[in-house]
């Protein structure tokens, strides 16, 4: 997950360590002087749990993530990888909220936080706008933001340190890419090319991000025609009620772009019921987004043609942001995960070692 940037960047902080004043670090023997310097300020956490270590909370950094939701499975390996990395072992205390798809439930979460006064505030913004007041209170209680996934839209960007996450705009890009290459390789360059576009989330950065990149690629083409770009909140059931139109509305679709896995899913199951075939040996086309292990068995099986990836494993670069801030590093505005594409012919390299 970690680049060799950022590294790089983890050690040139390590090698500038200051002091930031804040309350707690990792109970390294350095760690403990700093602590005598500053007058022992560490804090103290009630923590509803029977693991007994109560009495040495003061030592975690607490950090407060709020979850926009559990829609897809992207999202459940996005949650597994946050916490499998914030853990007691790895000096963390984790204050998790899932906030069930609701902006207004995220917005409470980071109040509670606020008022836990956690070291560090991570989340994953449902949609970009309506953050800016929520963040002013984050940065008047001295408490920084990291941005995780999706990104945000705010009037004053020093509201939160930096985002960690993918590059959307990039990844549609790559569907658009893999398109212009692939019907090129069909010898099906100058052909009418009719194309539906399933979006996520309205708001939402990978929905705007992979329609943007997608459309750029599109709009070099007069010949491919996007029929409809319609949203189905990175859904199966979503997906699969607006592809039961869909199909009923055009009966020549070449190519369905699914912004993410659950909602191929349920597309797939649409074209199925009608009797239309998919992917390398069928009649529609099939670019999806994310690559989890289910959907990867379907690129091999053939069904998908291709899977841009999106990778949730986003815990251990938030927590390197997080080291880095304890040791005074410099931060970047932006990180961006390692990303791949996956087709039939190179799936098989990475599908056994894919764990959600
Ligand atoms: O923001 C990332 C997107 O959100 C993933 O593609 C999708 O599956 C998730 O719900």
């Amino acid at each position: 997950m970690k680049s060799a940037a950022d590294r790089e960047r983890e050690e040139d902080g390590m090698r500038h360590r200051k002091c930031r004043g804040k309350k707690r670090i990792r109970m390294t023997a350095a760690a403990m002087i700093f602590l005598l310097l500053l007058g022992g300020c560490g804090k103290q956490f009630e923590v509803d749990d029977t693991g007994g270590e109560t009495s040495s909370d003061e030592d975690l950094i607490v950090v407060g993530v709020s979850q926009l939701g559990s829609e897809s499975m992207w999202r459940t390996a996005n949650t597994t990888s946050i916490e499998e990395t914030f853990t007691r072992e790895n000096g963390y205390l984790l204050v998790f909220d899932n906030a069930r798809q609701k902006q207004e439930n995220q917005i409470k979460a980071i109040r509670s936080f606020i008022s836990q006064q956690v070291d560090y505030i991570v989340f994953s913004p449902i949609e970009e706008s309506g953050w800016d007041v929520v963040l002013e209170e984050a940065r008047d209680a001295g408490i920084p933001v990291i941005v995780m996934d999706r990104g945000l839209k705010v009037e004053d960007e020093s509201l939160y340190v930096t985002r960690v996450g993918s590059d959307f705009r990039a990844e549609g890009e790559n569907a658009g890419l893999w398109l212009e290459d692939y019907l090129e390789e069909q010898g099906r360059s100058d052909e009418e090319i009719n194309i539906v576009v399933l979006q996520g989330t309205n708001g939402a950065t990978s929905t705007i991000g992979r329609t943007e990149g997608f459309e750029e690629i599109a709009a070099r083409h007069d010949n491919w025609n996007i029929l409809e770009q319609t949203g189905a909140d990175y859904t199966t059931t979503k997906a699969r009620e607006e592809m039961r139109r869909i199909v009923k509305q055009y009966d020549d679709i070449d190519v369905l772009v699914s912004q993410n896995d659950d909602m191929t899913f349920g597309a797939l199951d649409v074209f199925e019921e009608n009797g239309i075939t998919t992917g390398v040996d069928g009649d529609v086309i099939v670019i999806s987004f994310d690559a989890v292990k289910s959907a990867l068995e379907r690129v091999q099986t053939g069904d998908i043609n291709v899977d841009i990836e999106c990778n949730p494993e986003q815990g251990p670069a938030v927590e390197s942001v997080i080291r880095m801030l304890e040791n005074g590093g410099t931060i970047e505005r932006d990180y961006y995960v390692y990303e791949k594409i996956f087709t039939q012919e190179n799936v098989g390299h990475y599908i056994n070692d894919r764990s959600y």
